[in-house]
């Protein structure tokens, strides 16, 4: 375990299990079309090559950026795309990969936002559920796991940038990120 991580909650092969099992229902769901997946920099970028390689149907990958917490722990509500998408999604059928969802600000601003570009469909994935903080109702279509209120970080999910390589989630130890909150 790395020396900054307290606690792991989840380990690689209940995240790698839990993904499988996504990856075949999003199958299933989808089954006669050929969704665009996108990917929520940088957070959804281990998730989403997982999930996208345990698809059965033929899929295509976009991606966005969105503004983050930047080395601070909470969110600031304010949203902000700082990386849009390279295509229009008009009449296709889009799932929105995301690592996390705490406050609902991030993604409620995304949908909506996507919503007003007319695709076809609009469905969200999301790895953790953290429903704890949330201060705007959201609830995703296809979730991995609730986890408790703390920070975490691997398997894509980063303080200050790091952490994203660990194979399993784990909560960071509040002497790394104390003082910055
Ligand atoms: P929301 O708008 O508060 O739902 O923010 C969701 C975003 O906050 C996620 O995409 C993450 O980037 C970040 N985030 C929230 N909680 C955590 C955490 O425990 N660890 C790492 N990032 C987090
Ligand atoms: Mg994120």
């Amino acid at each position: 375990m790395h020396e900054d991580v307290a606690e792991i909650l989840l380990d690689e092969e209940t995240i790698q299990g839990k993904v499988r099992e996504l990856g075949a229902q999003i199958s299933r769901d989808y089954e006669d079309k050929r969704p665009i997946l996108i990917c929520i920099l940088k957070g959804a970028v281990i998730f989403t090559a997982d999930l996208m390689r345990s698809l059965t149907i033929p899929a295509r990958l976009e991606f966005m950026a969105i503004s983050s917490y930047g080395n601070r722990v909470r969110t600031s509500g304010v949203v902000q795309i700082l990386k849009d998408l390279d295509m229009s999604i008009e009449g296709e059928h889009v799932l929105v990969v995301e690592d996390i969802i705490d406050s609902g600000l991030t993604l409620t601003y995304l949908v909506d936002n996507l919503r007003s570009r007319r695709p076809a469909s609009l469905r969200t994935c999301v790895l953790l559920d953290k429903p704890a903080r949330r201060e705007v109702p959201f609830k995703p279509d296809y979730l991995g796991f609730v986890v408790p209120d703390r920070f975490v970080v691997g398997y894509g999910l980063d303080y200050a940038g790091l952490y994203r390589q660990l194979p399993y989630i784990g909560v960071l130890k509040p002497e790394i990120y104390q003082g910055s909150a």
